[in-house]
């Protein structure tokens, strides 16, 4: 029952759509209009600029952190990151959206920042050194998801291993067109860094 409860809170925690609402009531804009019409940081920093940008950065990866501390706070015996699952699965399937969300990369690292800290510090750095090289939001993303999955082997912990490679290949799902662009060369680059 714990696990039900813990779930669906992380759920509806993860369908909060940051960058709608931060677009809708502090721009009058609906993101999913405009850039690539994705429900996620980059576009938001895209269409409205870099404090909406980093104010749904934030957001998204507070859903994750929050999911994962909540059962914690609680004491209860479930495992965090299968809770926090479905933070990520409410971020990309937002119930108060459509069902049409992000891509998974922030709230994936909320997720690791309120289990391990010190991976999640890893994965930034990772994120934005590969930015600051490629400027593709989108490969800095998959490449930090790669690394982030190499480096939690030196953790030992095998529940840590199992979520953070199912999130990354989740992660890779959801840059299909990303990775279709990338090829093609269309893939828009940062301009900011
Ligand atoms: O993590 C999202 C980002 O990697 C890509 O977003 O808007 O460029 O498709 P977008």
């Amino acid at each position: 029952m714990e696990y039900v409860l813990f779930a669906l809170i992380a759920y509806l925690f993860g369908s909060i759509p940051s960058a709608l609402l931060v677009g809708k009531i502090g721009y009058n804009i609906d993101i999913r209009e405009q850039g690539s019409g994705n429900l996620g940081a980059t576009n938001t920093f895209r269409v409205l600029g870099k404090k909406a940008g980093i104010i749904v950065t934030l957001s998204d990866i507070l859903k994750g952190t929050v999911a994962v501390l909540l059962p914690l706070l609680f004491d209860a015996e479930v495992n965090r990151l299968v809770i926090g699952i479905f933070a990520v699965i409410g971020h990309t399937y937002p119930i108060f959206a459509k069902f049409k969300g992000g891509k998974a990369v922030a709230t994936s690292g909320g997720i690791i920042l309120g289990i391990n800290p010190i991976l999640f510090l890893i994965m930034v750095s990772t994120f934005l050194i590969t930015l600051y090289i490629t400027k593709y939001v989108s490969l800095s993303s998959m490449i930090t998801g790669v690394i982030s999955v190499i480096i939690s082997i030196f953790f030992k912990d095998v529940g840590l291993i199992i979520v953070i490679s199912l999130l990354t290949i989740f992660v890779f799902y959801r840059h299909r067109e990303n990775i279709k662009r990338i090829r093609k060369g269309t893939e828009p680059k940062i301009k900011w860094m």
